[in-house]
């Protein structure tokens, strides 16, 4: 196996369309993961469907038994599946793709009174848990497809080396992964997806994203 993260990955919620194509792309770089979903056998069957020697489990089992668990839920499922997995993600790092839009204006930012999705998840996870952010501004149906997407990935969290270790899982999945900082700057990236939305409708894009530029310097 190739360098980088070595532990199993749970994908919470991996049954839908970012979390099935996170998965995807994890396994076919060789990582370990499961998908959990609020029932084993949908966990099971998205699993199978996606090959590339996934496994499936009821979304608490499949945290219990990770190292690292991405948790990909709408914002109105995000209390309640953090919930379900809170006593089994302590001393984890537990990845956040959380964008808090709320139908049916999802063109408008409406961040939550906790100031974004990510630091809500910290503070229902409690301190012994590595919250990182990240995926906010990739669009699921082309991180299904095999083809290169055109999109950087913010990674925002307070422990750097685990923010590092999501910036190496975005690399697995064939993007460039970017420290962008502090969890509470996870606001600015889950703001931008819905700019992004709008931009997909006002320009007739199929799945708009973000670009850093200038020549960067891998950070030590
Ligand atoms: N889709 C994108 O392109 C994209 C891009 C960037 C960020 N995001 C963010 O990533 C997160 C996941 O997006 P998605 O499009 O993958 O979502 P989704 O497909 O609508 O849902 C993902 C999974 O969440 C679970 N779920 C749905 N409703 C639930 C509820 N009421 N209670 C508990 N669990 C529920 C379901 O799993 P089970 O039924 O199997 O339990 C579902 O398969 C969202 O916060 C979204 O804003 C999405």
């Amino acid at each position: 196996m190739s360098e980088g993260f070595q532990g199993t990955i749970a994908v919470v919620g991996g049954s839908g369309d970012l979390g099935s194509a996170i998965a995807r792309r994890l396994a076919k770089a060789g990582r370990k993961v499961i998908i959990g979903s609020r029932a084993a056998d949908s966990a099971a069957a998205a699993a199978e469907r996606l090959g590339f020697g996934i496994t499936g489990l009821a979304n608490a089992d499949a945290a219990a038994a990770a190292d690292l668990v991405i948790v990909t839920v709408p914002f109105a499922a995000q209390e309640t599946t953090l919930g379900a997995i809170a006593a089994h993600v302590v001393g984890k790092i537990v990845v956040d793709t959380t964008v808090p839009l709320v139908p049916p204006r999802v063109m408008r930012v409406q961040l939550p009174p906790e100031g974004s999705a990510a630091v809500k998840a910290q503070g229902l996870l409690g301190e012994g848990v590595t919250v990182v952010s990240a995926f906010h501004n990739v669009a699921a149906h082309k991180l299904i497809k095999d083809a290169e997407v055109e999109c950087d990935v913010l990674v925002f969290g307070d422990d750097k080396a685990a923010r590092g270790t999501v910036v190496g899982l975005v690399r697995d999945c064939g993007l460039r992964g970017l420290h962008g900082g502090a969890l509470v700057n996870s606001a600015a990236a889950e703001a931008l997806t819905s700019i992004l939305i709008f931009v997909n409708k006002t320009y007739a894009v199929d799945g708009a994203g973000i670009r850093i530029t200038g020549g960067l310097t891998e950070p030590a």
